[in-house]
């Protein structure tokens, strides 16, 4: 059986417990316009009717030939939906919108810098340019159905076209968040085997122009390290016909898109039929160790998956403005920006910057430009508006009718500032608990049906049935005030297939735990493990508390501590790292990071600086420590193991509990009194 990847220290043993709150319900102004006001939703999904209740999310999009096995559990757990079906998802989100809606914006950018025009990009023209590139791709850079290819790009329109072209081809894309660095994208191009990177000269943040395409030199110098090749690097320019990076081009492998883009003026690339079950994406994410896990999401489930959830938990119409401030680089704009909206025909907004840019009022003033009525963004971004431009909503005149939370735990106060700040009092909020691997929602409220309860998600969205064992595999019941490991008992489309290349992995680290037979076929027998712990109320509304795993959630962001371990061991003067998560006002934890030295080497700035320096090389900027503390030695069981938990109280100046398995208790009171200061 393989090893799962659960170990001792556990983010929800310094999660804050909050007291229960009371419910918030929706208007009837919402209700009665809403996608799913039906009761009858939950006995629909219910497990009597499943897998077969989910050809409701599957008739949602269009299929050139329809599934004659709505699920197939034959190589259990890894599940295959809608099997015998053939789909385009490019064709999804865009040709079948064409008869009715061509001249519709399907693309609202804003890019960072307020003087600079807001383009709007009609479906038709959205259509004009992923033909081309598509064009390009399957001519110019010679790619065929089933290729990988690493898209590294800034929140452009050029990112959504790259994705669509890929998927009109059938390419797997594997897009890589723009802030991570180049050596990280080049981990990522060599686990999925891309031979053709495509990526951007610079772009906005924070007001000043990014250089972006060095990091492509970066990341092609290390795969080239790691004996593996790119074949071209594909450069979109910021400005169109303006090279804006200092980097040069090398001949015979860099190659400006724009230039090439002319010979496939007009050409058109017929949606490649492929079968459901054939890839669509693979999204890395981190794990317990320091290799990032590429998450394999299916073409078929996925996007049923993802129109369905958008359609009844976003509450998304065809005539919506809907904006969601994540970045497509991760999970949440994958789903909720590009494959779900744009397959149910919305207009979405994306924005090029930051939401502080260059003031605090900047995402208000573009809901009331645009006249966005759905919001979606992260209590991290939440946080940091209220905490710099509290009063900000309030002097702009637009009005969502439904706004979504995603990605950590929102403290209810926050939570309560979001609504009646940011909603006026007049929006539903969804806190949506999902991830990575999942592909779409796992718990929320469904807007018209359930009342909100700030601080906690919901119950199962319709389809998905959560549970929470104990440790010993024993059920945690609704009500009980007991915190457990929160998994889901069935299957649902929208979940990755496998980890790329690594199936064993897959299965250890999500269904090994709680399975009582590993050559079962039954989904039954099954359950998924989340990693998450959680507690369920008596009303089914489930609170997260954290990772029950060695990953930390930066600002809603997933940073594997192993990595950023093993980032700081390539200083040559470290011995050991130790990283733990500490309670943040605004990003909700930050890693703290604890080195201790090999001998003769005396702790300096300059050491602690480097160290810094070598994380945001390898992993980028969100990676990098609230602080380096060199310590003389690591808080050690008798069997050498780190105790991360005797650090992690430390940094959030918590009661260490008890230290008598130590072999150096010594060392925390010495710890103690640095961290004190
Ligand atoms: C956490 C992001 C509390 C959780 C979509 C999960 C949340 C991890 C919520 C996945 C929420 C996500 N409330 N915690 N509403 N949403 N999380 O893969 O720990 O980047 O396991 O996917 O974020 O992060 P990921």
């Amino acid at each position: 059986m393989p090893k799962n990847e659960v170990v001792e220290t556990s983010e929800a043993q310094i999660a804050v417990h909050w007291q229960e709150e009371k419910y918030y319900y929706p208007s009837s102004k919402f209700i009665a316009q809403a996608n799913l006001t039906n009761e009858d939703v939950y006995k629909r999904f219910s497990l009597d009717n499943f897998p077969e209740c989910f050809k409701e999310y599957a008739d949602l999009i269009d299929w050139y030939e329809y599934w004659h096995t709505t699920l197939d559990t034959s190589d259990a757990p890894c599940w295959k939906w809608f099997v015998g079906g053939k789909i385009n998802a490019s064709y999804n989100c865009i040709d079948r919108h064409l008869k009715n809606n061509k001249n519709k914006t399907a693309i609202h950018f804003v890019p960072e810098l307020e003087n600079e025009k807001i383009e709007h990009i009609t479906y038709q023209e959205l259509y004009v340019k992923v033909n081309e590139f598509a064009a390009l791709l399957q001519s110019f850079a010679g790619l065929k159905t089933g290729d990988r290819v690493t898209i590294h790009m800034p929140m452009v329109p050029e990112l959504p076209i790259a994705m669509l072209a890929c998927a009109r081809l059938g390419l797997i894309h594997s897009v890589v968040f723009g802030g991570f660095s180049g050596k990280a994208c080049a981990d990522r191009i060599v686990d999925s085997g891309s031979k053709v990177l495509i990526t951007m000269d610079a772009y906005y943040r924070n007001g000043v122009l990014l250089d972006h395409k060095e990091k492509a030199n970066i990341a092609v110098d290390q795969v080239e390290k790691e004996g593996q090749g790119i074949d071209k690097v594909l450069i979109w320019q910021r400005y169109p016909d303006k090279y804006s990076s200092r980097t040069s081009i090398i001949e015979g492998r860099d190659f400006i898109v724009n230039n090439i883009l002319k010979d496939y003026r007009g050409k058109k690339i017929d949606p490649v039929k492929i079968s459901a079950e054939a890839p669509l994406f693979l999204m890395y994410t981190s794990g317990t160790t320091g290799k990032p896990k590429g998450c394999q999401h299916s073409t078929g489930g996925y996007l049923a998956y993802v129109a369905g959830t958008s359609k009844y938990i976003q509450d998304i119409h065809p005539e919506d403005v809907y904006w969601c401030m994540a970045d497509i680089g991760w999970i949440t704009g994958h789903s909720y920006i590009v494959y779900g909206p744009l397959s149910l025909c919305a207009s979405i907004v994306l924005y090029e910057g930051i939401p502080t840019y260059p003031d605090a009022g900047r995402p208000w003033r573009i809901a009331e430009e645009l006249d966005v009525n759905i919001f979606h963004t992260a209590p991290t971004a939440i946080r940091g508006l209220r905490k710099i431009g509290p009063e900000e909503p309030l002097k702009y005149n637009y009005h969502f009718k439904h706004m979504t939370t995603v990605g950590e735990p929102i403290e209810p106060e926050v939570w309560k500032w979001y609504y009646e700040v940011v909603g006026k009092s007049e929006a539903v909020i969804a806190d949506t608990w999902w991830q990575t691997e999942t592909g779409g929602f796992l718990c929320a409220t469904v807007p018209a049906l359930n009342p909100m309860k700030p601080g906690s998600t919901g119950p199962g969205v319709p389809g998905i049935h959560p549970i929470i064992y104990d440790d010993h595999g024993k059920e945690i019941v609704a009500g009980e005030g007991r915190a457990g490991n929160i998994c889901i008992k069935n299957p649902w489309p929208g979940s990755f297939q496998t980890i790329w290349g690594d199936r064993d992995r897959y299965v250890g680290t999500y269904y090994a735990r709680y399975c009582k037979n590993q050559n079962s076929k039954d989904w039954r027998d099954w359950p998924y493990l989340t990693g998450d712990a959680a507690m369920e109320a008596e009303d089914g509304y489930f609170r997260i508390l954290g990772r029950i795993d060695d990953v930390i959630n930066v600002s809603g962001h997933r940073l594997g501590t192993k990595e950023i371990e093993s980032a700081a061991l390539i200083v040559p003067e470290v011995a050991e790292a130790a990283v733990v998560p500490v309670a943040d006002d605004l990003k909700g934890t930050v890693p703290d990071l604890y080195i201790a030295l090999k001998p003769g080497n005396p702790p300096s700035e300059e050491i602690s600086s480097r160290i810094s320096e070598a994380i945001t090389e390898s992993i980028g900027k969100i990676a990098k420590p609230r602080k380096v503390w060199i310590v003389s030695d690591m808080p050690k069981t008798r069997s050498g193991k780190i105790m991360r938990r005797v650090l992690a109280a430390l940094s959030n100046k918590k009661e260490v509990g008890d230290t008598t398995t130590l072999a150096n208790p010594d060392v925390v009171d010495e710890i103690q009194k640095m961290t004190s200061i």
